[in-house]
């Protein structure tokens, strides 16, 4: 095969940060090349220069064997570069195909032909297994809908070389396998593929080769037939992670949390919830396992004083929190980490002390009749940046230059610190990386053991089985069973998150 792409000895600073440090990269054509690495290994950077996004510091660009200056994205599409990043880019308000077409509109006459356009998008999709509906606003469609449009814009101009950055991380585990067999089918097709990811299983799955970056360098590319789960997993780390002694739950019969009946209906009345109920015990992890979308997020509304519920109740410690409001449950032990930090948890354009004290700055210490006390608010921010290991440590930066797993840490430092009563985590490693992560359960662990009562909502089933003493199966806005983990398989499981049937059992 031949190199369609050769990066030579690229280097990017920001600041104190050596985000690229002499990175050199070579992709064949016609192959999948994953890179891998943890959150702020420099893997979006590299990117992001050969997208003609960021400049280079020193370094050469290679395509097709021709050294190539590439000063803009235009000028990467121009080369057949396409990328679908991180967080995509969309004008909510119009339809799937006026996105699609945005600045390459095909003109007939001076006016946009509309049918042309969409007679190339229904060949690009159907070529491709792209599905999604042509005629909706894209708020209406689902991540994997929205990734798929994504897709179909850099082929609509074109591209031969895609660039794919930690696509994976917003799907469904449904929605990952139908995006492999479009990288499958985009292979057979004649692209080149270039998959961002840190997670190996799915890397191994899918890609030709493999290359491993850490700490800003290209640390080893490889093979993925001669690739191994756990030597991926270490030279991207950079050694092993110790293995944490689990302690489950260990009989303290006191229930913390009791949700009773709780039910919610829609504005056209469907039922999202029904009659919801389930009691946590101080010192116990309950789980939420199922596909997205069966009314996990409602519940998560619900359960932190987001949103109003049409029945039941909520009980804390014995106290039925009976005001819907974010403020009076925070108040009465209430903690959470929301399943979209982007949202709910963080304001990206505030310095990292400001989002560490962030729905508490009315509280003491920080603030004393009306007046921040700016000596025990860094005292404390220096803390939680210490304790969570968040890099890099500086509390004055501003946030959105932080990694998605720093951002992530943020969020529950400032929401662990509190010890709880009662702390709802949802997705808490979603989009982290896999040190990270391992800290993020450790972190979830230590609560328990302190005694508060813990929700943990999530797709990773991997995830609700290591940490749970208890899962609920939601299904259609109901809990359709309440298992032990140790009680049941993954496949089992799987059925009834697919189904909501417990006859099988
Ligand atoms: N625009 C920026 N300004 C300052 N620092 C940045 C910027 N972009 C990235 N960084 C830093 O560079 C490092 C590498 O980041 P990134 O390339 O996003 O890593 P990855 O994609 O592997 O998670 C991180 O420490 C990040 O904080
Ligand atoms: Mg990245």
């Amino acid at each position: 095969m031949k190199p369609c792409i050769r990066l030579k000895k690229i280097s990017k600073r920001f600041g104190s940060v050596l985000a690229n440090d002499d990175v050199n990269l070579t992709v064949y054509s016609g192959e999948i090349h994953s890179i891998v690495g943890g959150n702020g290994a420099g893997k979006t950077t590299l990117m992001n220069i050969l997208y003609g996004l960021v400049k280079p510091d020193s370094g050469e660009i290679f395509i097709n064997g021709e050294k190539t200056d590439i000063r803009s994205s235009k000028n990467a599409i121009s080369k057949d570069i396409g990328m679908i990043h991180q967080d995509f880019l969309f004008i909510e308000n119009m339809d799937a195909v006026d996105n699609i077409i945005l600045g390459k509109e095909p003109l007939k006459m001076g006016i946009v032909d509309k049918k042309k356009a969409k007679k190339k998008i229904k060949n690009l999709s159907e070529k491709y297994h792209l599905s999604f509906d042509v005629d909706k606003n894209i708020s209406e469609l689902s991540m994997g809908e929205r990734q798929r449009i994504e897709i179909v814009k850099v082929l609509y101009r074109n591209a031969k070389i895609l660039i794919l950055d930690e696509p994976t991380a917003v799907l469904t585990p449904q929605e990952v396998k139908e995006l492999f067999n479009i990288l499958r089918a985009l292979k057979k097709g004649g692209s080149t593929i270039i998959f961002i990811s840190h997670k190996l299983k799915e890397v191994l799955e899918i890609s030709d080769r493999i290359s491993i970056m850490r700490s800003g360098r290209m640390v080893k590319t490889l093979s993925a037939k001669d690739a191994e789960l756990k030597d991926l997993a270490v030279k991207m780390i950079g050694g092993e992670l110790p293995e944490i002694e689990e302690k489950h739950y260990q009989g303290d019969e006191k229930v913390l949390v009791s949700v009773d009946n709780l039910s919610l209906k829609s504005k056209d009345g469907k039922k999202i919830l029904k009659d919801i109920s389930f009691e946590i015990k101080s010192g116990e992890i309950f789980g939420i396992a199922g596909i997205e979308g069966n009314g996990q997020k409602e519940l998560e509304e619900c359960l932190t004083g987001n949103l109003i519920y049409d029945s039941g109740s909520i009980t804390v410690e014995c106290a039925i929190l009976w005001d819907i409001s974010s403020k009076y449950f925070k108040d009465n032990g209430v903690s959470r980490i929301p399943s979209n930090r982007n949202e709910l948890g963080l304001i990206s354009g505030f310095k990292l002390y400001e989002n560490l004290i962030l729905g508490y700055i009315n509280d003491k210490p920080f603030s004393n009749f009306c007046l921040l006390n700016y000596n025990e608010i860094n005292k404390e921010c220096k803390k939680i940046v210490k304790d969570y290991d968040i890099e890099p440590p500086d509390i004055y930066q501003l946030t959105e230059n932080l990694s998605g797993g720093n951002q992530q840490k943020v969020v529950i430092g400032r929401e662990f610190s509190k010890e709880p009563l009662f702390l709802i985590a949802a997705h808490p490693t979603r989009g982290v990386d896999i040190k990270g992560s391992w800290f993020i359960h450790k972190k979830l662990r230590e609560n328990r053991e302190k005694g508060s009562a813990v929700l943990l909502i999530s797709s990773d089933l991997e995830e609700l089985f290591t940490l749970c003493d208890r899962i609920g199966v939601i299904y259609n806005g109901e809990i359709v069973d309440i298992v032990k983990p140790e009680n049941i398989t993954f496949d089992e499981i799987g059925v009834l998150m697919l189904s909501g049937l417990t006859s099988f059992r």
